[in-house]
């Protein structure tokens, strides 16, 4: 597999939130019920509102084979928010490309910190990747509760 990393550009975003919804449906489905998963990888989603959440951020687009496989996105404050692998390239480092391409950027504008409300589904990733977990938390979508797990890393050195 030929594996590069690259900008996010504005035309991504639809292949991007098929890839979002997908591998909510099929990876996300192990750790979350079928209700959770509706309200998650939700039809209703606005495809501009959810396209214009990147602006104003590092986004960093994986393309293996030079087909789109994966995206992560960080926000100027050190918080990782959609960070997501095609359910077709689970296990084969792309989350790890991903996450060290927003570990350079955190460096490089000079954050002290990454943190992330990680799934259940990702909690074992980002162990691996140095995180730690703060705490247990419940958020809403949708009408819909989610346990997830508030997890930091510090950029020291
Ligand atoms: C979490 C996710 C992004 C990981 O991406 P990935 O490309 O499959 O992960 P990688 O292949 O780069 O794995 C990196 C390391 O983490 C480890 N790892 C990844 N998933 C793991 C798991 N479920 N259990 C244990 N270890 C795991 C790998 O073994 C690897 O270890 P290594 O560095 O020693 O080789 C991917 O599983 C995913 O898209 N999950 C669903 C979406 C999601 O929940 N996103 C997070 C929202 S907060």
């Amino acid at each position: 597999m030929s594996l590069s990393i690259r900008p996010f550009r504005i035309a991504d975003a639809p292949a991007l939130l098929a890839l979002f919804r997908d591998t909510i449906r099929r990876v996300n489905s192990r750790d979350y019920s079928p209700e959770q998963i509706t309200a998650w990888a939700s039809d209703e989603i606005d495809e501009a509102a959810w396209a214009s959440r990147f602006e104003g951020r590092f986004v960093a687009v994986a393309e293996a084979d030079g087909r789109i496989a994966g995206f992560g996105e960080l926000e100027p404050n050190g918080h990782i928010d959609r960070f997501f692998v095609s359910a077709d390239h689970q296990g084969l480092g792309i989350g790890r490309a991903l996450l060290e391409a927003i570990e350079v950027e955190a460096r490089r504008i000079g954050l002290r910190q990454l943190d992330a409300d990680v799934s259940l589904t990702a909690v074992p990733f980002f162990e691996r990747r140095g995180f730690e977990t703060r705490s247990p938390q419940i958020v809403t979508l949708r009408g819909v509760e989610f346990h997830n797990v508030k997890m930091t890393r510090a950029l020291d050195g």
